[in-house]
């Protein structure tokens, strides 16, 4: 399966970046945003000529529309589109404050959604095509510590869901790719052991083939995947003493 045309929210670094370097590497044009232009400078250098960024906040749904139709302008047709923009952050529950979850839900879930509610009316016009939410494992279950993470990943998850089912005759592809730990700026402030860690280009190249074969929900790497499915079966009494257990005195 190959992509003629695709616009990568958050584009500029990590997961993002590594999608739109491979794609526009195997002939695919692609628009990436971000809010930090000199990032997306050096994202579209290493990108090469099949890149171009459209500098935009997520977090504004206005400009989420501005930017969705822009990019469709530049390209002439949105084959591909992938919500990935998205802050990380975690906080145990004791310290957790509004003004932690709110931008994260911003950008977490109504950018995401305003993402994919401005990309349909041009997927639907031109006849079909494949839209793509970068959630997280994390979705799965409340995480330790990431109350916020963990509840936007499974609103944006759900909606996804929702979305797919909606568009299910219409030729519109709806994927959920939920990565577990990849290598990126993002992982790279956390200071807790991460697991089964991925760099971000084998994290595209994953991505990308799970895309091409058409996945609707696609969670890897494979032993987090199995991991988690462990986790979602333990049942809640059990699921609390352990998350409990996890030692946050210092910061509670
Ligand atoms: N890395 C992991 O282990 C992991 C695991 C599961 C899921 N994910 C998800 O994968 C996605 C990408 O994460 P990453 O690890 O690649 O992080 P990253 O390297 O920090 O990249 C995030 C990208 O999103 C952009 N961005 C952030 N906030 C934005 C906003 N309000 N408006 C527009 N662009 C914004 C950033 O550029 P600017 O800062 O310049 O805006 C950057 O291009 C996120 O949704 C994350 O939750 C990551």
């Amino acid at each position: 399966m190959s992509w003629k045309t695709a616009l990568i929210t958050g584009g500029s670094t990590g997961i993002g970046l590594e999608l739109a370097k491979a794609l526009a590497k195997r002939g695919t044009k692609v628009v990436i945003c971000g809010r930090r232009q000199s990032q997306l400078d050096e994202a579209v250098k290493e990108i090469g000529e099949n890149g171009s960024a459209i500098q935009c906040d997520v977090a504004d749904p206005a400009a989420v529309q501005r930017m969705v139709d822009e990019a469709h302008q530049r390209l002439g047709s949105l084959e591909l589109v992938i919500a990935n923009a998205g802050i990380g952050g975690d906080k145990p529950a004791a310290r957790l404050k509004i003004e932690d979850i709110v931008p994260m839900l911003q950008i977490n879930v109504i950018g995401a959604c305003a993402t994919i509610t401005a990309a349909i009316p041009h997927l639907l016009a031109q006849g079909g095509g494949h839209l793509v939410g970068i959630t997280s494992v994390a979705g799965y279950r409340g995480l330790p510590t990431s109350g916020a993470y963990s509840a936007s990943k499974a609103a944006f998850s759900t909606f996804l869901e929702s979305v797919r089912v909606d568009l299910f005759k219409r030729n519109v592809k709806v994927s959920d790719v939920r990565p577990g730990f990849i290598e990126t700026p993002l992982t790279a402030k956390n200071k807790f052991p991460m697991p089964f860690l991925m760099p971000a280009d084998r994290a595209a190249q994953k991505i990308l083939g799970a895309l091409a074969s058409g996945r609707r929900v696609y969670a890897f790497p494979w032993p987090m995947w199995m991991l988690i499915k462990v986790v979602t079966m333990v049942p809640g009494w059990l699921y609390d003493r352990l998350g409990g257990s996890v030692d946050f005195r210092k910061d509670a």
